[in-house]
């Protein structure tokens, strides 16, 4: 029991140690309805469930599978989604009355459409769940209209419209992975759509190759006539504990025939293999969620083919938490082409026994095998070792934001070094854009998609047309890539490390690097502005001199008002700070506020300038100058004489209802760009002198406080708090040493307790290790668990302990005690 305890303590430990060391923010924020990101909307009141994705090659036409309806949507004009064509496919009512009678909810009847993939230049195959009755057929991509009569699609769809498929044709034959019987059962994995002399195949399930999967994937790689699955399942060989998921990579060949006497009409080049998503001594991420695959650059070889997937936890340390992880496709081909595990017949127990390969199981073309060879590969499909994550390291990991699907991409950036951008839709509806660096990820921005959580989702991106699209139950949503004009100058372009844009000196626009063949100015790994922008003849900003700027906002105030001057973050990674000419800002006059705005009192020592500056990466910025003068007049105006805070309540008030405290968009930056467009050149080197708003600029300066008014509520204030809050390591560690020190000698006493309490007792205790009696918390079920995975090769039971828990302590004076495997 306290074995067990320290082992949560020092679990949550590790988690508390990644946490603190991971921060991921996005650096903008773009709500649904802001300026700044232009969504396309496609709806119908009577078409729901959009789930399913298909792009033309071209980029023009998006095809989506629908609740009762295949649609054919135009995508090719800027503005608009439009219909072209739609296909009604639904149940009719004795089918969906039968459904019914099968206990099924009459929301889960219709036919909901699940695979939807070009089978060739005319004609796309479609399947649904047909009120839990799959049925498939082909539609032509022009008209829309079906071909053929829907036939049986058993093996090709799911039943419920809840379990996860995935399907692929690749030569007008039809790879799947999903469950095929009514009860949701019998995963498999096939082929279908095979002509000539080839047969249909699919798995043999007498060995149980797949265990209880969650399809994710499939993936075509055309270098190798492969076709890889991925999927998460119970993991058989970590028997010893309780339902351990593990994520898979598993491979077929698409020469398989299957084999003449033994696995006849079955797979004989099935393999799986663990995908691996765990850094040094923490807890894996073991369930997939999505996967992309990245195909090389153009010359590159077929085995610098990349997958990227997102990971969360199965315990509740890391819930909400998710990881990204890439694995190399020639990593996986040296997996598959290693040792593998041995299952034993009679008992179900994997081992790693070295023993006589009697064939290479996974590899192509063993179909003519002996049966003899192909007995040995109907027994070992599960690979030895593990696929690692590229460089073994985790390319991202969120402690805030749960993804849910990706799509990768590279992009060739300024300086012709190609960078991966991953596009990461949250549960909560943001779609996060991220470059992948050297120093870790960045995430550039997030842009809001839809407002309420959305149960099933898809994403697809088309690359020529630089668009992202969002299937959810509601309707589709299309997103650009990028919106370069966004950053209106060289500084913004540069910071935002986009490798999508980058700013054009001459005609001083922020451009689409794809656009255009002049060299522009970027910097995605470091965000340099200084070497960046002005290259050569950058000058230092030069310091405030009142004279030459004695403008500034004016802000009247009566000696004693507490005062509240405001600073616009530049973005949610930059910091605010406070400048008055030939003056520090003593602690004990000003207050900063956790939004980067300044309170004080007015006092004829606080009268004067000041200046607002956001510091980002380096680059510093005026974001605005104040002149804080005695209102001359003996009327003592308050409130209601700033129409500034008005404007900006109002402001605040519509970007309100936002799903994660701390994410509001940056409704002021129109406004913030407008002023300076209409009074300063907004030329490179002014730029570090020139303060953005000038009188006649933003209305957001100063307010006296107002009951409800919190201190962080403005743009970013939050995130930008906590992104700066210190990391307690050392503290952590200290903390944790002397913990485990106290746990020890409590451990010790107990046992020294328990001891002479057993030699005191004349009967032996009774207690018997039973299954069924395990009463244990979820907390307490997890740690034995952790337990396992950080000493794999020393099997403890976590059930022998347990016994132990009720009479003296069996475990540590029997020894380990061994547990026979025990089938889950
Ligand atoms: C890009 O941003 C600019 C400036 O905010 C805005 O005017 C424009 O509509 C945006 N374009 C798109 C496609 O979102
Ligand atoms: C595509 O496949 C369908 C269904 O098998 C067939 O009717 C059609 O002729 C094929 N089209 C082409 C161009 O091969
Ligand atoms: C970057 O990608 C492009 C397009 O795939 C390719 O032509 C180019 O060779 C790549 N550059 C590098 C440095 O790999
Ligand atoms: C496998 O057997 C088939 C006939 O069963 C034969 O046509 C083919 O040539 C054989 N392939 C190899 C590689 O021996
Ligand atoms: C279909 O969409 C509705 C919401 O519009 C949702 O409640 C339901 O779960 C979806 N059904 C499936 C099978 O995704
Ligand atoms: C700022 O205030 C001035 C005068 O109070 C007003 O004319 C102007 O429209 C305001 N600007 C904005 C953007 O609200």
């Amino acid at each position: 029991m306290e074995n067990r305890s320290t082992l949560s303590v020092i679990v949550a430990l590790l988690g508390m140690l990644s946490q603190c060391l991971t921060h991921l923010t996005p650096r903008i924020t773009f709500s649904i309805g802001s300026p700044g990101r232009h969504l396309t909307r496609f709806s119908n009141h009577d078409v729901g469930n959009t789930t399913t994705l298909l792009l033309s090659e071209a980029g023009d036409m998006l095809y989506v599978g629908a609740r009762d309806a295949v649609l054919a949507l135009d995508v090719s004009h800027e503005d608009v989604i439009t219909l072209r064509n739609k296909l009604d496919w639904s149940p009719s009512d004795k089918d969906l009355e039968q459904c019914s009678m099968k206990g099924k909810n009459i929301a889960d009847c219709p036919n909901f459409i699940r695979v939807l993939q070009f089978l060739n230049s005319s004609h796309i195959y479609a399947c649904g769940t047909f009120a839990f009755s799959p049925r498939c057929t082909y539609v032509n991509s022009e008209s829309l209209t079906m071909s053929m009569k829907p036939d049986e699609g058993r093996g090709r769809c799911p039943y419920d419209p809840y379990q996860r498929n995935t399907a692929i044709i690749v030569d007008g034959e039809l790879y799947t992975g999903t469950v095929a019987d009514y009860r949701g059962n019998r995963p498999v994995i096939s082929r279908h759509l095979s002509e000539s002399r080839r047969v249909d195949l699919k798995l043999d399930d007498t060995l149980g190759w797949l265990e209880d999967p969650t399809f994710i994937s499939s993936s075509y790689i055309p270098d190798e006539e492969k076709i890889y699955f991925f999927f998460s399942e119970v993991g058989r060989e970590y028997d010893f504990i309780d339902k351990f998921i593990v994520s898979r990579v598993s491979q077929i060949c698409m020469s398989d025939v299957g084999g003449q006497r033994t696995l006849q009409r079955r797979w004989t080049t099935f393999a799986k293999a663990q995908l691996l998503c765990q850094a040094d001594n923490e807890l894996p991420y073991n369930v997939l969620q999505d996967i992309d695959t990245l195909p090389p650059a153009e010359g590159v070889p077929a085995d610098e083919t990349l997958f990227y997937g997102i990971f969360t936890s199965q315990w509740s340390v890391n819930s909400g938490h998710s990881a990204v992880c890439s694995f190399r496709l020639s990593d996986i081909r040296a997996v598959f082409s290693g040792n593998y595990k041995v299952l034993n017949r009679d008992t179900l127990q994997w081992s790693t026994r070295v023993q006589e390969k009697v064939a290479n199981p996974g590899e192509c073309g063993l179909h003519n095998a002996s049966d003899n060879a192909l007995r040995f590969i109907k027994e070992n499909f599960l690979a030895d070792d593990s696929v690692r994550p590229i460089d073994r390291h985790l390319t991202m990991v969120s402690t805030g934001y749960k993804y849910s699907h990706l799509t990768a991409q590279r992009v060739q950036a300024a300086n012709n070094k190609n960078y991966t951008v991953l596009f990461l839709l949250t549960e909560s509806g943001y779609l996060h854009k991220a470059v992948v660096l050297q120093s870790g990820a960045h995430i550039v921005e997030e842009v809001q998609v839809f407002e309420q959580p959305q149960p099933v989702k898809s994403l697809k991106l088309s690359i020529p047309k630089g668009m992202i699209y969002v299937g959810t139950s509601e309707g589709v949503m299309r997103v650009p890539t990028a919106n370069c004009s966004f950053y209106w100058t060289c500084a913004q372009c540069v910071l935002a490390r986009d490798p999508f844009c980058g700013w054009d000196t001459v005609s001083r626009t922020c451009v689409e690097t794809s656009n255009t063949q002049i060299s522009l100015a970027q910097d995605v790994d470091t965000g340099n502005v200084k070497e960046t922008c002005d290259r050569g003849t950058f000058t230092n900003r030069v310091r405030f001199d009142p004279n030459e700027v004695s403008a500034g906002e004016l802000v009247s105030v009566a000696l004693n008002e507490v005062v509240r001057l405001r600073c616009p973050a530049a973005s949610h990674l930059s910091q605010q700070l406070w400048e008055r000419p030939n003056s520090q800002l003593s602690s004990d006059l000003y207050l900063h506020l956790g939004d980067g705005g300044l309170s004080f009192v007015a006092t004829p020592a606080t009268l004067g300038h000041y200046l607002c500056l956001s510091i980002e990466n380096g680059y510093q910025q005026t974001m605005a100058i104040y002149h804080v003068k005695q209102k001359s007049g003996p009327l003592v105006q308050t409130t209601s004489s700033y129409t500034a805070l008005q404007t900006l309540t109002a402001a605040k008030t519509q970007a309100a209802p936002s799903p994660s405290p701390g994410l509001h968009s940056f409704e002021f930056w129109p406004l913030l760009k407008k002023t300076m467009q209409g009074d300063i050149e907004p030329t490179v080197s002014s730029m570090d002198t020139t303060p953005v708003p000038t009188q006649r600029g933003l209305n957001l300066t100063v307010w006296t406080p107002e009951p409800g008014q919190t201190e962080t509520d403005f743009v970013g204030g939050e995130l930008l708090h906590s992104a700066r809050e210190p990391c307690y390591l050392k503290e952590l560690v200290v903390v944790s040493v002397l913990l485990v020190l106290c746990i020890s000698l409590t451990i010790t006493m107990f046992l020294y307790v328990v001891r002479l309490h057993c030699r005191s007792r004349t009967v032996p205790h009774t207690a018997t290790p039973s299954r069924n009696s395990d009463r244990r918390t979820p907390v307490e079920h997890e740690a034995p668990r952790r337990n396992q995975l950080f000493n794999k090769s020393n099997r403890h039971s976590p059930h022998s302990g347990q016994a132990c828990g009720s009479g003296c302590n069996g475990a540590l004076t029997e020894g380990n005690g061994h547990l026979p495997n025990t089938p889950i």
